[in-house]
């Protein structure tokens, strides 16, 4: 019987699996403090992982532990070196995100370009005909977007940007040209050229030590003054406070973040203030769908692994 530790709850359609097989058990940590997850650690054979953190001081603790399933697709909350001396596996739902993340960019972009937030608002207020030359909006249609990063999320998200009639260009240097113009994108070899000339930056790389505050003050201004930044990808990408002064400076024109780089974001944080952002507490993958989908493909993740079946596309390469 392998012995599975569910760090937070996860959707019952995932719970399900080990509940229906007959060699797992399995137990919920709610509690997600480094000092609750260092006594229990010891138990299991394997976890699933969502955004908490896994630190190596828990990991040194973990005797049994031979992998870790991430209900998701970002691990920046395990230190894979680490996890490498140890050897534990690290599996990710590699199927499961990339619509809802997708979609939610569209979200984020249409509710800037049509200024849905301020036009609500001024129905509820009975300024029904005043609006008109309050606020304006404008069209995807026609627009240049730059998608950073063109995994999973990014070749997604290049198909709705088709439908929207959108002049898309690719940045991702690990990506043929091939595969970017069959796709209806052009690849871009120097990011920093690129960002000149786009109406919306859309970023879907992962945070490592080259990403990391890629879009700063300097980036920014090169950019064009109607220029709206997408973030769904990790905070730090995106330089928080030169982001916030830039559009306060009237550099670029909104941004749309679904991810910070202190989460939940700091109450403190001048981006809460700035109402050319608008906001999402990381909930780009949390759609009704897509929970379902994490949940079931995290657990069945686990039972794949423990029986020699695993989808070598769920494995991390580390
Ligand atoms: N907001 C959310 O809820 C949410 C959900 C899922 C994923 N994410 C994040 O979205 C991002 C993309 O996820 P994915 O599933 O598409 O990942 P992926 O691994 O499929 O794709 C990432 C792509 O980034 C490219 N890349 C790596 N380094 C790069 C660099 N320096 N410049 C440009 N491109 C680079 C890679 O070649 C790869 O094609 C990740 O950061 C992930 O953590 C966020």
């Amino acid at each position: 019987m392998y012995k599975i530790g569910i760090i937070q709850n996860i959707h019952e359609e995932g719970i399900k699996l080990l509940t229906n097989h007959k060699n797992f058990d399995y137990e919920i940590i709610d509690d997600v403090s480094e000092e609750n997850i260092l006594k229990k650690i010891h138990l299991y054979d394997g976890v699933s992982l969502r955004t908490s953190k896994l630190t190596n001081k828990v990991l040194s603790r973990a005797t049994k532990l031979k992998v870790i399933s991430r209900h998701g697709v970002g691990y920046d909350n395990v230190d894979v070196s680490f996890l490498k001396k140890k050897n534990i596996k690290l599996l990710i739902t590699a199927t499961a995100n990339a619509t809802a993340v997708a979609e939610h960019v569209f979200y984020l972009m249409l509710t800037i370009s049509k200024n849905y937030l301020n036009l609500d608002n001024e129905v509820r207020l009975g300024n029904f005909k005043n609006y008109i030359n309050k606020f304006q909006t404008f069209e995807l249609n026609k627009k240049e977007i730059l998608i950073a990063g063109f995994g999973r999320i990014g070749k997604n998200l290049i198909k709705k940007c088709n439908g929207f009639d959108m002049k898309v260009k690719v940045y991702d240097p690990f990506i043929d040209n091939k595969t970017i113009e069959n796709f209806g994108g052009r690849k871009i070899e120097i990011f920093h050229d690129a960002v000149k000339t786009a109406d919306f930056l859309s970023i879907h790389m992962p945070l490592n030590n080259d990403t990391k505050n890629l879009i700063n003050y300097k980036c920014l201004q090169s950019m064009k003054k109607n220029a709206v930044i997408i973030n769904t990808a990790r905070g730090g990408i995106v330089n928080e406070l030169d982001l916030d002064k830039a559009l306060n400076e009237n550099i670029i024109l909104a941004a749309g973040l679904d991810v910070f780089v202190d989460e939940p974001i700091n109450v403190t944080s001048p981006l809460l203030k700035n109402k050319k952002i608008i906001l999402s507490p990381h909930t780009a993958a949390l759609t009704n769908e897509c929970k379902i989908r994490m949940a079931k493909e995290t657990t069945q993740n686990i039972i794949d692994f423990f029986e020699n079946n695993l989808n070598n596309s769920m494995i991390v390469k580390i």
